[in-house]
């Protein structure tokens, strides 16, 4: 069963080699150092102060027992505003298996149900291979907001537009879950924005 865990030091050298594999998707697109990632680790993963909370996504494999598959996180958090962004990566030798999907929900769960957050919002580059992904799994979940907006990411000698996102608070008192099992089919009832 896939579950989140508690980050440790060794954990984020891992995700920073992943992450520095796929910087066309990223925000901060340069690789980071080892002691950057050391300082973030420390400053961030580690502070309660932190706007940010983050973990990392396990799960069980039956030759090597528990394995972290990747790291999920809530930045930028207006606790105010009861929002955040979400962050994800899955380890290279674990995508396409459902973890990613399975990583957004336990976030949204956390975020929800744990940290009384209203909305957690994204942004997704056009020219990140992990675009359509982000898009089947807004349209699976209800109450969404989504948008595209132009020329946001210049990478290579061109302008991209990307791929804005929000998910609301499930309507629980309804006692319905806010994820669809039939795609397609979905209610973009939500106010606000990405
Ligand atoms: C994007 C990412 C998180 C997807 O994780 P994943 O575990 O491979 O995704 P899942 O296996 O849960 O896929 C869920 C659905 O999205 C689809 N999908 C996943 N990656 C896709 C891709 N690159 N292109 C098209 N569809 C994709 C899957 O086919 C699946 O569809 P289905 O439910 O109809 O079968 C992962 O590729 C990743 O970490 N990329 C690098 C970091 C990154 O881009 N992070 C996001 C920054 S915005």
């Amino acid at each position: 069963m896939t579950r989140l865990g508690v980050p440790t030091l060794e954990d984020w050298e891992l995700v920073r080699q992943w992450r520095n594999e796929c910087l066309e998707s990223l925000r901060t697109p340069f690789p980071l150092t080892y002691e950057q990632q050391q300082e973030h680790y420390r400053n961030v993963v580690c502070n309660r102060e932190a706007r940010a909370r983050w973990w990392t996504v396990l799960d069980e494999f039956p030759e090597v027992g528990n394995a972290m598959v990747g790291a999920v996180g809530l930045e930028n958090i207006e606790w105010e505003n009861g929002r955040a962004e979400i962050s994800l990566i899955v380890a290279p030798h674990a995508k396409r298996k459902g973890f990613g999907r399975e990583a957004v929900k336990l976030v949204l769960e956390q975020a929800f149900n744990h940290l009384r957050l209203y909305s957690v919002y994204g942004e997704c580059y056009d020219c990140s291979p992990a675009r359509e992904f982000w898009q089947k799994i807004v349209e699976s979940y209800s109450p969404h907001w989504d948008r595209t907006r132009p020329s946001v990411k210049y990478r290579n000698g061109e302008y991209h537009g990307s791929y804005l996102f929000t998910f609301f608070t499930p309507p629980t008192w309804l006692g319905i879950s806010p994820w669809n099992e039939k795609p397609g089919v979905v209610n973009d009832v939500a106010p606000g924005g990405g």
